[in-house]
């Protein structure tokens, strides 16, 4: 089984590398986690509900304020790049245009804002469906908030950073990622209507964990069938006469005439998926994790057959986990399309799980998936660098 390197690790690396790169020490440290989410997937961009935790896989940005306009920054993982505040523009596929993107929007919000230099690292595998994207967005506000004196105010930052993804980076995402990145709560989950946009700290008992499941593929949301998904979940909220599909449920659905079978299995998945996570939410708070396992299972299957954005290498990752001792349930975790899954499992046989499942799911496929034990994490945080 594979543990994560450790986020002193990385902490440390930003730090060092900024002193190498610029010479003199950063001022501030930024720390923004990913996520997993539990259950309620495809649901946040229909108005609904969804029970993420962020996790203890973190993006680390080492900064220090400028005072000409210009932000410097430096990958670990992906290299330099560089802007200046006055009229930022959209460039190539890279992963500064998420940086760019948080300046244009702020900046559009009416603050003005100071530049800055930086390094950045993390242990948020990419792409994996654990929101290295939302942990980006999220950082970079942070410390663009930290260096121009703007308020913090969690809410409205990560609608300013779903506004990144979907205006600058293109992809039609929901809430949740930038949401739980926020707000997230260590040893909780975080249950989030993503109407109102209240969100309930729901405790996650001992004595079970979160096992995170990679198997190693990856998805390109931009190119991917999300936006596609999304489009068909609202033709058919319309197709049954109600603003979003979190206003639909099964009689509704049942009665809509006019919708075509693929409409109405998409809007199947997320009217069950609706019911499911509130009954999630409640089975966790009340430590019947039996139940909870069981919704587990029944997302994934739903994610499979009605919405379709599960894989092979999902269902077999899924599969392998449920037939292991002390698991209480699995299912993917994220948009899909590659990615991770997730199992609840016994804390006592959490290890033997990931040890089994990964040597099985390589001698079945021949990739080498990932797994590792993680735990629910406080959301984005500032603090001085030294
Ligand atoms: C991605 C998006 C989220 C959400 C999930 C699916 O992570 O960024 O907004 O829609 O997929 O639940």
């Amino acid at each position: 089984m594979s543990i994560p390197q450790g986020a002193t690790d990385v902490r440390r690396e930003v730090l060092a590398n900024f002193e190498g790169l610029y010479g003199r020490s950063p001022d501030l440290l930024v720390r923004a986690p990913g996520r997993v989410n539990l259950i309620g997937e495809h649901t946040d961009y229909n108005d609904g509900f969804v029970l993420p935790a962020a996790i203890d896989r973190e993006l680390w940005i080492a900064l220090r304020r400028r005072t000409d306009g210009q932000v410097l920054a430096r990958s670990l993982d992906f290299g330099e790049g560089r802007f200046s505040l006055e009229g930022v523009s959209r460039g190539e596929d890279s992963w500064i245009e998420y940086l760019k993107g948080v300046a244009w929007a702020l900046t559009k919000e009416g603050h003005r804002l100071s530049g800055w230099e930086g390094v950045l690292g993390g242990d948020v595998p990419i792409g994996a469906g654990l929101s290295s994207s939302a942990a980006l967005e999220m950082a970079a506000l942070r410390a663009f908030a930290a260096v121009s004196g703007i308020p913090w105010k969690p809410k409205e930052m990560a609608l300013l950073g779903q506004r990144v993804e979907n205006e600058w980076i293109g992809v039609n995402s929901g809430i949740m990622d930038q949401l739980v990145v926020g707000l997230g709560r260590k040893y909780h989950a975080v249950l989030i209507d993503c109407r109102s946009l209240e969100v309930e700290a729901v405790p996650l008992p001992e004595g079970v964990t979160l096992v995170v499941l990679d198997t190693g593929t990856r998805r390109g949301l931009v190119g991917s069938a999300y936006n596609e998904r999304r489009q068909q979940c609202e033709a058919a909220a319309a197709g049954c006469g109600a603003p979003a599909l979190r206003d639909v449920d099964a009689a509704m659905l049942e009665a809509a005439g006019g919708l075509d079978p693929t409409a109405r299995r998409r809007a199947r998945h997320v009217v069950t998926e609706n019911e499911r996570t509130l009954q999630a939410a409640d089975a966790l708070s009340s430590g019947d994790l039996e139940r909870l396992g069981r919704l587990m299972d029944q997302s994934h299957a739903s994610l499979r057959d009605d919405f379709e954005v599960s894989t092979e290498a999902l269902d077999l990752i899924v599969d392998l986990a449920r037939s292991q001792p002390g698991c209480l349930g699995a299912r993917m975790t994220g948009a899909g399309f590659g990615g991770c899954a997730i199992a609840l499992v016994e804390e006592s046989r959490a290890a033997e799980l990931a040890d089994r499942v990964t040597e099985r799911y390589m001698d079945a496929l021949g990739l080498q998936p990932e797994a590792y034990v993680c735990g629910a994490a406080d959301g984005v945080s500032i603090t001085q660098a030294s």
